[in-house]
């Protein structure tokens, strides 16, 4: 099976991306991150992905304030770069329809709750923790989906609760989920890579592999 063409698109710190590379440095997804991609000029993703020899490229409200000229960027460096999946690591942009259509079922998100739940417009960061901490669920979690047209709306890949325990602050839950982020993603990544992703409507089924 070909290696598949990977770029993760970040803005902030990279924990997420760092995930990747090792799970690809460690041989358990056949990948590669051909591009980092940051909506921020100082992101440290940028940083952690030159460590491991990865190109990385800004591409920026200042450089480009208008969506779509922003977006006919994005697609333009991934088509350059024979891009096959597009992983949103922390991407704090939102893809415009374009994109998403060109895409379909190859750009993958992670979100910080179970979706349905504390997701969509708003739910971003720290948001989603201190959402979850006020409406006073005993469950959160963590959510890798694929992308379509809507906010947090696309069929569902993986999911995996984690408890919320009296006394959390947004700090301590943040670290729990995260920690949690950093099995599913990569985990879903291998997959996609494996072919083993199938959409079915809003179903994803995960077909056994060789
Ligand atoms: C993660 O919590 C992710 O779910 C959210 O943004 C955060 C990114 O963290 N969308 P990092 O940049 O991967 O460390």
């Amino acid at each position: 099976m070909p290696i598949k063409k990977i770029a993760v698109l970040v803005s902030g710190r990279g924990s997420n991306l760092q995930a990747i590379m090792d799970n690809i440095e460690n041989g358990r997804i056949n990948g590669k991150i051909e591009v980092v991609i940051s909506s921020s000029r100082d992101a440290y993703a940028l940083e952690r992905g030159e460590k491991h020899g990865i190109e990385g490229i800004y591409i920026g409200k200042d450089r480009f304030p208008n969506i779509d000229k922003r977006n006919n960027r994005l697609i333009e460096v991934l088509g350059e770069k024979g891009i096959d999946l597009i992983v949103l690591a922390g991407y704090m942009n939102i893809l415009n329809e374009k994109i998403v259509k060109l895409y379909r079922n190859r750009i993958i998100n992670i979100h910080p709750s179970l979706i349905p739940s504390f997701c969509g417009k708003g739910f971003y960061g720290e948001r989603v923790h201190k959402a979850v901490l006020d409406y006073g669920v005993k469950l959160t979690g963590a959510t890798v989906h694929f992308v379509d047209e809507g906010t947090d709306t696309g069929p569902i890949i993986l999911q995996k609760a984690v408890e919320v325990d009296f006394g959390d602050t947004v700090q301590t839950l943040s670290k729990k989920v995260l920690k949690v982020e950093h099995e599913l993603l990569p985990l879903a990544v291998q997959m996609f890579c494996q072919d083993r992703l199938e959409v079915q409507g809003r179903k994803v089924i995960i077909v056994d592999g060789d």
